[in-house]
């Protein structure tokens, strides 16, 4: 494994989330400001070859699993193109995207057949009305469809990642929990975390701790199942159901020190931690004709300074970062 992608506390960083578009056809609350974000000019995003290109090197330096994201990756004309391209990469074990699902069941059947092996789905509220409040747009009955169709292609588990915001859809928990009965789902319970113009408090933020309690108070039985140890989530399962639960704990328990992912945004910079704001363009090394040699070293440079950990959500609600919706999750 490259001593490149490797930090000063030992983890390795084979997981890359490459964020294909900051455009998206949904505003969730909790990922932009409502009157949205300055998009950055169309030249001085990665082209697809560019994208391509910084793909194989961290692959060939030992990153096995690339998961794409926006923005909303799948109104990427060519996103299609890019999962079969990177699909023919030696060594990429696993190749996932992250969608709000608004265009999934149309597209599933194509991803499928470019290779997609893993999908995750944002869905926030289960009540058509409240999901259109948080998302600000309709579209809650397409994205029901997508994550039947998911199953329906034999996707398992399709993971269902859902923000909890105290006062909009804390109320929902157990019916998310209740959907994991018959289907083939991990829902995933995610803290509310702050990025810039979220207008994220501490008290609109639902800890893992008292989510958890409100759902054994109704399912006393809930087992803790062992993850993956590189995973975000803490899975449960409500013993006899087909499902499972998650939740991402990034507030209230950090997993930094398991973080094994690196991230390049749509305009191009490697960001070595999701709460960090030292970022370095690998779009302006690759354009001044840089040969991999020195896009390594800037990438080691970049993944050696990484903290140990994020700052604490006092301090990352502080700080200066970019809004959710430019980094990709
Ligand atoms: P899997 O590949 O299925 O494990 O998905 P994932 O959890 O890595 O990715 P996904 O895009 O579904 O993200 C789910 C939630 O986890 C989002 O809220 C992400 O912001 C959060 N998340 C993903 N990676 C990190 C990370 O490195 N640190 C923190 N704190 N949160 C992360
Ligand atoms: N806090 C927690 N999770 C968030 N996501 C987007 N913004 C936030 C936030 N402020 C999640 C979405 C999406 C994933 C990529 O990131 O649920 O599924
Ligand atoms: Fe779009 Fe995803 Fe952000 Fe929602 S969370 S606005 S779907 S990028």
């Amino acid at each position: 494994f490259s001593a490149f992608l490797r930090d000063g506390f030992g983890r390795r960083h084979n997981y890359l989330r490459i964020s294909l578009t900051e455009k998206c056809n949904l505003r969730c609350q909790y990922c932009m400001p409502e009157e949205g974000v300055k998009l950055t000019p169309r030249n001085q995003l990665l082209s697809t070859s560019e994208v391509l290109t910084l793909a194989r090197l961290f692959v060939q330096e030992g990153v096995d699993k690339i998961r794409l994201t926006g923005g909303e990756p799948l109104i990427r004309a060519d996103v299609l193109d890019i999962i079969a391209e990177l699909k023919k990469l030696q060594g990429l074990k696993t190749l996932a995207v992250t969608t709000n699902g608004i265009n999934l069941s149309r597209l599933l059947p194509k991803l499928k057949g470019a290779g997609l092996d893993l999908i995750n789905i944002s869905l926030d509220s289960l009540v058509p009305a409240k999901f259109e409040f948080i998302v600000r747009r309709k579209g809650f009955h397409k994205v029901m469809e997508g994550i039947d169709k998911a199953a329906e292609l034999g996707y398992n588990p399709v993971k269902i990642n859902c923000v909890v915001m105290r006062g909009l859809n804390e109320d929902e928990l157990l019916d998310f929990v209740a959907l994991t009965e018959t289907k083939p789902l991990e829902v995933r319970f995610i803290e509310y975390m702050p990025f810039d113009g979220n207008k994220w408090n501490f008290k609109k933020m639902v800890s893992y701790q008292e989510m958890l309690d409100r759902i054994r108070q109704r399912w006393p039985d809930l087992e803790r199942l062992q993850a993956g140890p590189a995973d975000t989530a803490k899975i449960f399962k409500v013993p006899g159901f087909t499902g499972q639960l998650g939740f991402i704990t990034s507030m209230s328990d950090n997993f930094c020190s398991s973080c094994n992912r690196l991230r390049i945004t749509a305009d191009g910079n490697l960001k070595v931690c999701l709460f960090g704001n030292s970022e370095v363009s690998l779009r302006d090394a690759l354009r001044s004709g840089a040969p991999d040699e020195e896009l390594l070293q800037i990438i080691g440079a970049a993944v050696g300074r990484k903290k140990k950990q994020h700052a604490g959500m006092f301090s990352i609600s502080q700080m200066k970062n970019r809004p959710m919706i430019l980094i990709g999750g």
